[in-house]
């Protein structure tokens, strides 16, 4: 049998109490991946983990904000005790609560910084170590269309996924010696709980209308993850946007 270069890997999630990230786990377990999974919802993670393994895959979670860096340690320190590895790191929680910047929402500003930008360096910090040591890995991080373009009240939200462009830009440059694979997603509209902590009334109507009519279901992350991580290992998949079919900008 052909290898799918999925199973037996040990692939660790942050965000995977919902949307994107547990729509990852669920497919990646499906191809034979070890998957640990990471947010702050414990109990969402323990639904998931118990529906990975009734199906017959192997599932962890692990409680963890991933502004606390020792949070994030923890989870891949759970990953390596138990699995002996980390293959791949899919740094993927994130917030987006749109709004324009005369709004001055500053709070959620700080927000979106400290998950969006500072959770992935926390993956980063954590994941690194490992995969030097292994001398192989594959760090994965969620972007966004919003990474290459921005549009009303998306001013930080966007400057938070440019952000994480450029840190993996970089990132990719410099891991050369140690045989790691950098990839960024940039998803267009999904269907998620995304739009869940936009405090804008209006904000919040007019994406919910848009991404209600052109939305696409959270598997076709999944599915774009499981390529990446899918090709040879001298393959290294940098960059994939995708949107909806009928999504504009
Ligand atoms: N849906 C889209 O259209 C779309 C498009 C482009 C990019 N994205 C990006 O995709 C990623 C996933 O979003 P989603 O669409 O799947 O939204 P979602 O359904 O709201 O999921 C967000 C996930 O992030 C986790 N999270 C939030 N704050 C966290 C924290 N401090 N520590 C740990 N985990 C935290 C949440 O878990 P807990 O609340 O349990 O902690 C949840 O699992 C985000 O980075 C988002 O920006 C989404």
């Amino acid at each position: 049998m052909m290898s799918n270069n999925i199973t037996g890997k040990v692939v660790v999630i942050t965000g995977a109490s919902s949307g994107l990230g547990e729509a990852a786990a669920r497919h990646l377990a499906a191809e034979g991946a070890k998957v640990v999974l990471g947010a702050r919802r414990a109990d969402r993670l323990g639904a998931l983990v118990s529906e990975i393994t009734s199906a017959g895959g192997e599932a962890l979670a692990v409680a963890t904000d991933v502004t606390v860096l020792a949070d994030v340690q923890a989870l891949v320190d759970a990953a390596v005790e138990t699995f002996g590895r980390i293959d791949v790191l899919i740094n993927n929680a994130g917030l987006m609560p749109l709004s324009p910047i005369e709004s001055l929402k500053v709070d959620e500003w700080d927000r979106m910084i400290d998950v969006n930008i500072r959770g992935v360096l926390h993956g980063i910090a954590a994941a690194l170590p490992h995969m030097k040591t292994q001398k192989s890995g594959q760090i994965i991080t969620t972007s966004s269309v919003a990474g290459h373009l921005v549009f009303p009240a998306s001013a930080v939200y966007s400057g938070t996924k440019y952000a994480v462009r450029a840190i993996c830009e970089g990132l990719r440059q410099e891991v050369k010696p140690y045989n790691i694979r950098t990839t960024t997603l940039c998803p267009g509209a999904v269907k998620t709980e995304l739009l869940d902590h936009i405090s804008d009334v209006e904000v919040k109507a007019a994406n919910s209308d848009y991404v209600g009519q052109v939305g696409i279901p959270a598997n076709s992350f999944a599915r774009m993850a499981a390529f990446a991580i899918g090709q040879p290992e001298d393959v290294d998949v940098n960059e994939i946007i995708f949107r909806p079919t009928a999504q504009l900008l």
